[in-house]
């Protein structure tokens, strides 16, 4: 299993984006962008002309997180604009398999995300249409909240459902992932890791991303043997 991180941006300084962006370019595997629109989460952050600037000025592929009430109608968009990955949540996704299709079709990868309380089985069928499932380990809208880890048996059960489906599928969680937290989410299955407070907060991002990366290195390996 190959391990990725992804820094969020929502905990970096919106007016210096693209620096942010640069100081984790080496390290980091993906930037995490957060789209939130004021009704599916309760907090406004960035848009599709944002990300469209970010796609220029920097290298590391984007992978968008919408946290928007109308995914079916903007997702396809993220992905012309150029982000390598965008991501939808199944709670708002009227059409998902003709979204999720939209979004491969552009040439991004193909992200369905989950709640805390919202359950992945029964979304197994649509495992064949998805590239990446995103699992909330925070209730979505902010950063800097704590890691639910009541959370932890849904990260084994969906790597179960993911292993049983085959195929190539990310497991990312988002959400309270620190290096208190990466550890355990590793262990139990998960590959990519989104992390905001615990990058951006951090005196060097760069080190942080190396730090987070070699815990989470070291518990999936022990997990694997
Ligand atoms: C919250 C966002 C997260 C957020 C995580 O809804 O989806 O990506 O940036 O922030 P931390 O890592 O601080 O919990
Ligand atoms: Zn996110």
């Amino acid at each position: 299993m190959t391990i990725q991180i992804a820094p969020s941006l929502l905990a970096a300084d919106f007016g210096r984006l693209a620096d942010e962006a640069y100081a984790v370019a080496d390290a980091a595997d993906w930037l995490h962008v957060d789209v939130m629109d004021g009704h599916f989460v309760p907090n406004l952050t960035i848009g599709l002309p944002v990300v469209e600037a970010l796609v220029r000025h920097t290298r590391l592929p984007l992978d968008c997180h919408l946290m928007i009430e109308n995914p079916d109608r903007w997702a396809v968009g993220y992905a012309e604009a150029g982000a390598r990955s965008v991501t939808i949540h199944a709670e708002v996704a009227g059409a998902p398999i003709r979204t999720l299709r939209e979004i491969r079709k552009a040439g991004a990868r193909a992200g369905l995300a989950f709640n805390p309380a919202t359950a992945v089985q029964p979304y197994a069928d649509l495992l064949a249409e998805i590239d990446m499932v995103l699992l909330m380990t925070i209730e979505p809208g902010f950063g800097g909240q704590e890691f639910i880890d009541s959370l932890l048996p849904k990260i084994r059960q969906t790597r179960e459902l993911i292993s049983a489906h085959g195929g190539e599928i990310w497991l990312q969680v988002d959400g309270g992932v620190t290096e208190e937290t990466i550890g355990l989410c590793a262990e139990a299955g998960a590959d990519m890791f989104v992390a905001g407070t615990a990058v951006y907060g951090a005196e060097d991002p760069a080190e942080a991303v190396s730090a987070l990366r070699g815990l989470a290195a070291a518990s999936a390996a022990s997990a694997d043997s």
